[in-house]
């Protein structure tokens, strides 16, 4: 007999069966019989995905085995203090595991100050929410972040405290408890790439606390950081180049050269060290407890480090990803990972688990390929990129689904790949420099009021900052007091959002674009944001703006009124659930968006999307299933008829279904 691999199936079934007797004694000890028959058999469904990125992430230096009862027993601990409330939660999630595929999933996300002043003044918002439709609800960082400058939340100096200026942990349970409620979910940011300078681990580790040895990395001098800064891309190369930061009290005192990927007072875990890995895993599984249902895990391409690489997306990013997934939903079943890997296509989806061999990793990712492709067609006004970059895109496993949007807090990335620009007879360069020049305004006769963010004189790279309303033109029309442009911007909005709400997955809302909120130059009076032009697409939230959202004479009224049709119109088509691939058709028109769904309970759906100004003929029988399926919704009543063809209107939209 040959001995097990490593990390195979055997090798975890001995491991579990040598400490299975121990554990389940303990866990009838702390849950009681029947409880602990659930999390016993939770263990076994995920023992595989637990022990198998143990032993390759850590079976050179450590015994996988006892990482393994360590990481079972911190779960263990965590199942035992979890609310009762949650695990009726917990219940009703193992119960109907694709939950968060429906239908009627909806997302909205905001930040607490800018849209309600404090986590108590919440729940007296939720009407708001719940009349888009809202189901899940995103709340920006709000953990305690660092005094000063702090990348907008995302760094944290302690996981268990609220940011005082917002609330404290009771009232983030209270409002968790008030969204299960009104049947909504909270998201919360999991930074975990980095903790703030400040954060107790990182002065634990400057200290020279042997507790927290390798938390982090520093280098005495430039050798190493030099040879890595040859192969890894810049986030912030104007005001924080390289990803190495001089820290005086580092290497015993000595100096040393910290990792720090974004900003200097972000440092980089070190996630190569087991006792990191299970110290995050600690802080996930007690904010799962306090009623956080969906963590979105920020900035995890970057989790693992290798010389000669950009340093994103190396295999053990994965089996890290994996490892504390199955490990959190053993104490909490109720909680999903979101992935917010803004990568190319190909990078992105094995963030959903598509593997050569499937493994469950998250289950929700940002669509950043569909968000890219929709502002590229809308500058363009053509949709041939999208069509081409979309259906060159694998598969995602059925048990994932993509979160879907148009405009989120961070710049947009022109993530749009050569290969894809190469297939439509663009170069990736210059199409990415027209979209710069295109959504800062730069470009002749272009609507956009945006503004160039990371320009890199170097490389000539940059991003785009602003909000969706002024990136469609609707700033400039109300300045111009333009009736016409206005019409145009609002239906760009409300063309890009009909692709978001009906291509699959859940579509997420932006704080204040149900109202077509423009930029806020607001940021540049205090210090601290200024140098950061992300901030101009953050506004407050203007409540008095929101009062007019039922009057259909007004911009918020058009807007509020289109997006809160999509939900109602999305909520009664099955079709629309996760679980199932759109295929992008081809319908006659360069210039228009076709896809289809199909979910196995459910009959067809095709969407039509038409990213030119100008009217375009697509092909009756492709959209309507040669008259089998019925209009659902779309931007101007009935498509009007012409021979074989049926016209789309200018930036218009339309959903068909089967009955
Ligand atoms: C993510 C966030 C971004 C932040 C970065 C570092 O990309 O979306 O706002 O700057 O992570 O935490």
């Amino acid at each position: 007999m040959t001995a097990p691999a490593p990390g195979g199936p055997r090798a975890a079934e001995q491991a579990w069966r040598r400490l299975r007797p121990q554990l389940a004694e303990e866990a009838v000890a702390a849950l009681g019989p029947a409880e602990a028959d659930a999390f016993l058999t939770r263990v076994e469904v995920a023992l595989v995905d637990v022990h198998a990125p143990l032993v390759a992430l850590y079976g050179q230096r450590a015994d996988p085995e006892e990482l393994l009862a360590r990481g079972l027993r911190l779960v263990l601990a965590a199942a035992a203090e979890r609310p009762a409330e949650l695990r009726v939660l917990d219940r009703r999630r193992e119960i109907d595991p694709h939950w968060f595929q429906r239908e009627r999933m909806q997302g909205y996300v905001c930040y607490v100050d800018r849209f309600c002043g404090t986590l108590g003044q919440l729940p007296a918002r939720l009407d708001h929410l719940a009349e888009l439709g809202t189901t899940y609800l995103h709340l920006m960082p709000l953990l305690r972040p660092r005094e000063g400058e702090n990348d907008g939340g995302y760094a944290v100096a302690d996981y268990r405290e609220v940011d005082p200026r917002l609330g404290t942990m009771a009232e983030l349970e209270a409002v968790a408890a008030a969204l299960r409620r009104h049947d909504m979910s909270l998201c919360i940011d999991l930074v975990l790439n980095h903790t703030a300078a400040e954060h107790p681990w990182a002065r634990a580790w400057l200290a020279g606390d042997p507790a927290y040895a390798d938390f982090y990395t520093a280098f005495p001098d430039r050798r190493l950081p030099d040879a890595y800064e040859a192969t890894i891309p810049e986030v912030f190369p104007d005001r924080a180049p390289g990803s190495f930061s001089w820290v005086p009290e580092a290497c015993g005192g000595a100096g040393g050269w910290v990792w720090t990927t974004f900003w200097s007072y972000q440092w980089d875990l070190d996630y190569a060290n087991p006792e990191v890995t299970l110290a995050m895993l600690g802080e996930i599984t007690w904010l799962a407890n306090r009623g956080v249902e969906v963590f979105r895990m920020d900035a995890i391409p970057f989790m693992w480090k290798r010389l000669g690489t950009n340093c994103q997306n190396q295999p053990e990013v994965h089996d890290l990803v994996q490892l504390l997934h199955a490990l959190a939903r053993i104490a909490a079943p109720a909680v999903v990972f979101k992935a917010e890997a803004i990568v190319a296509p190909e990078d992105l989806v094995p963030y959903l688990g598509a593997h050569a061999r499937e493994r469950p990793e998250c289950e929700l990712a940002y669509h950043n390929q569909l968000m890219v492709l929709l502002w590229s067609s809308v500058a363009a006004q053509d949709a041939r990129l999208a069509i081409a970059a979309l259906r060159r895109m694998r598969p995602i496993p059925t048990g994932a689904t993509w979160v879907t949007y148009v405009r989120g807090h961070d710049d947009i990335g022109w993530a749009v790949s050569d290969t894809d620009a190469a297939a439509v007879g663009a170069d990736g360069d210059a199409h990415r420099r027209f979209l710069n020049d295109f959504f800062s305004g730069r470009f002749p006769h272009s609507p956009a009021r945006g503004a160039l963010f990371q320009e890199n004189p170097l490389t000539g790279d940059a991003r785009i900052s602003g909000t969706a309303a002024s990136l469609c033109g609707i700033e400039s029309a109300l300045e111009k007091e333009d009736g016409a442009a206005l019409h145009r911007g609002i239906r760009r909005l409300l063309l890009m959002y009909s692709v978001v709400f009906s291509f699959g997955g859940i579509p997420l809302l932006y704080m204040g674009d149900e109202i077509g909120m423009r930029n806020d130059a607001g940021y540049l009076t205090d210090p601290e944001r200024a140098p950061d032009n992300r901030w101009m697409h953050r506004p407050p939230m203007d409540w008095t703006a929101v009062g007019r959202r039922h009057d259909p004479a007004t911009l918020e009224g058009r807007v509020f009124t289109g997006l809160r049709e999509m939900g109602e119109v999305r909520r009664s088509l099955p079709a629309l659930r996760g679980g199932a691939e759109p295929t992008v058709l081809t319908a006659g028109s360069d210039r228009v968006l076709v896809w289809r769904r199909r979910h196995p309970r459910s009959g067809s759906f095709v969407g039509v999307a038409n990213f030119s100004s100008m009217p375009a003929v697509v092909d009756a029988d492709t959209v309507t299933g040669f008259g089998t399926y019925e209009p659902a919704l779309s931007s101007d009543g009935p498509l009007e008829v012409q021979g074989r063809g049926l016209v789309v209107p200018g930036l218009g939209f339309a959903w068909y279904a089967e009955p």
